[in-house]
C-alpha cells in the first residue's frame, strides 16, 4: 500500500446546476453534486485522486465488477452548523471499515492520506452544497471496484476508488413496521456479512420486496441456521428496548460493525441507560411483547441515524410496539445529532 500523495488536481464545472436543487425539499441520495472525487489504482499503486466533474464513468463490459461484484462503499455524512463551519462524525472509523471490507472482498486497501485527503478537498469544492436545512445533511458515498478486465474468476488488476456527494433529507419518513424473516438470509458464519459490499444489500432486495408485498416496509434479519436469533434491521443495526435495557447483538461475522451502532451504546451508557450487548432471541422478544416489557425497537446507521419501529409481525401475527413520550430512540437521536451539528459538547471527540 502506498502512502505519499502528491497534491490532488481539481477541474472545476463550466457551470454550476445548483440553482435547480431544491434544498428544502430534498429527498435521499437522489440529487448529486458539480464534482466527483477518482482515484485509480493500476499496476499495483493507487494513483493520485482527482476532483473532476460529476459524470458517467467508462467501463470496458468485461470489467469484474459487473460479473464477481468486487465492490464495496461507505456510507457517511458531512453537516454545517449556523456558523458555517463543516464537520464529519467519526471519519477515520469510516476509513478504517472500508479497508476492513476491502480486505474482505480482495480488493487493494486505500491509504488513510488518499481517503481523508480527498474527502476533504471535495467537501471544500462543494462547500454551497452542504445544506443547512434542519434534518438535511450532505451524504457521503465513497466507494471501491474492480474495474479491471476479464472474465476470469479471480480478483482484477485494476480499481477505482471514488466519492459522490449528495445533499440529502431523511432515508425514512415516519415509523417503520417490519417482518422477522425466517425463510431468506442476510449473512452466514465466515460470509461477508460484516462487509458493505454491494451484494449484501442486492440480496435483501427480494424478500423486501416480499415484506413490502405483505404491508411491511422492511425485514427483520435473523440468524441463518437456527433463524432464532435477531440480528439486523434491513440495512441498519438494530436495538429493542426490554424494560429500561437497550439491547442490540454482539458484532461478528454476519453483523456490521455500525458506526451510529457503537455510537448509540457509547452515548446510552453516558446517560446512564444500561445497555446488554449479548444475543436477542425472537422467542424472547415476542414473549417480550405478550407480556409488556418490550418498550422499543429501533434500527440505527448513518442514512437513517435512529429509526423507530411501529410494529413488527412474526408468524402471521403483528404485534404493536407502544407510543412513548420520552423515547429512548428520540432522546439518542438528539444526542447524536446535536454531536454531529455542533450544537452541543463533544465528549467522546468524535466531530472533525
Ligand atoms: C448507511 O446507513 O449509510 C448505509 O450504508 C445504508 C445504506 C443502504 C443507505
Amino acid at each position: 500500500m502506498n502512502s505519499t500523495m502528491q497534491k490532488i488536481s481539481i477541474e472545476k464545472v463550466k457551470e454550476s446546476k445548483i440553482d435547480q436543487v431544491d434544498f428544502n425539499n430534498l429527498a435521499f441520495g437522489s440529487v448529486f453534486t458539480d464534482h466527483m472525487l477518482v482515484c485509480d489504482y493500476k499496476n499495483g499503486a493507487w494513483e493520485t485522486p482527482k476532483v473532476v466533474p460529476y459524470q458517467p464513468i467508462s467501463l470496458d463490459p468485461s470489467a469484474k465488477i459487473f460479473h464477481y461484484g468486487q465492490s464495496i462503499f461507505e456510507g457517511m455524512k458531512a453537516y454545517k452548523d449556523t456558523d458555517e463551519k463543516v464537520w464529519l462524525f467519526r471519519p477515520l472509523d469510516n476509513h478504517k471499515r472500508l479497508n476492513i471490507s476491502a480486505k474482505r472482498m480482495s480488493i487493494p486497501e486505500i491509504p488513510e492520506e488518499f481517503f481523508m485527503e480527498g474527502l476533504k478537498t471535495l467537501l471544500e469544492v462543494e462547500d454551497k452544497w452542504i445544506p443547512q436545512t434542519e434534518g438535511s445533511s450532505m451524504y457521503i458515498r465513497p466507494f471501491m471496484f474492480a474495474s479491471g478486465n476479464g472474465f476470469h474468476a479471480s480478483p482484477a488488476n485494476a480499481y477505482k476508488f471514488m466519492i459522490c456527494l449528495a445533499p440529502s433529507g431523511a432515508y425514512f419518513s415516519g415509523k417503520v413496521k417490519v417482518l422477522i424473516e425466517e425463510k431468506y438470509s442476510r449473512s452466514a458464519n465466515g460470509g461477508v456479512g460484516y462487509a458493505k459490499t454491494g451484494g449484501n444489500y442486492a440480496g435483501q432486495f427480494y424478500p423486501t420486496q416480499l415484506a413490502v408485498e405483505k404491508g411491511y416496509n422492511q425485514v427483520i434479519w435473523t440468524d441463518d441456521h437456527s433463524h432464532e436469533y435477531i440480528e439486523e434491521a434491513g440495512a441498519m443495526n438494530i436495538f429493542i428496548r426490554i424494560n429500561d435495557t437497550l439491547i442490540t447483538g454482539p458484532t461478528s461475522d454476519r453483523i456490521l460493525d455500525g458506526i451510529t451502532r457503537k455510537s448509540i451504546l457509547q452515548l446510552a451508557e453516558k446517560k446512564g441507560i444500561a445497555t446488554e450487548v449479548r444475543k436477542i432471541t425472537v422467542t424472547e422478544v415476542v414473549e417480550a411483547a405478550k407480556n409488556g416489557s418490550l418498550k422499543e425497537m429501533f434500527g440505527a446507521g448513518t442514512a437513517a441515524v435512529v429509526s423507530p419501529i411501529s410494529a413488527f409481525g412474526y408468524r402471521d401475527v403483528d404485534y404493536d410496539l407502544p407510543e412513548l413520550e420520552d423515547s429512548y430512540a428520540s432522546q439518542i437521536k438528539k444526542d447524536i445529532t446535536d454531536i454531529q451539528y455542533n450544537r452541543s459538547e463533544d465528549p467522546f471527540g468524535w466531530r472533525v
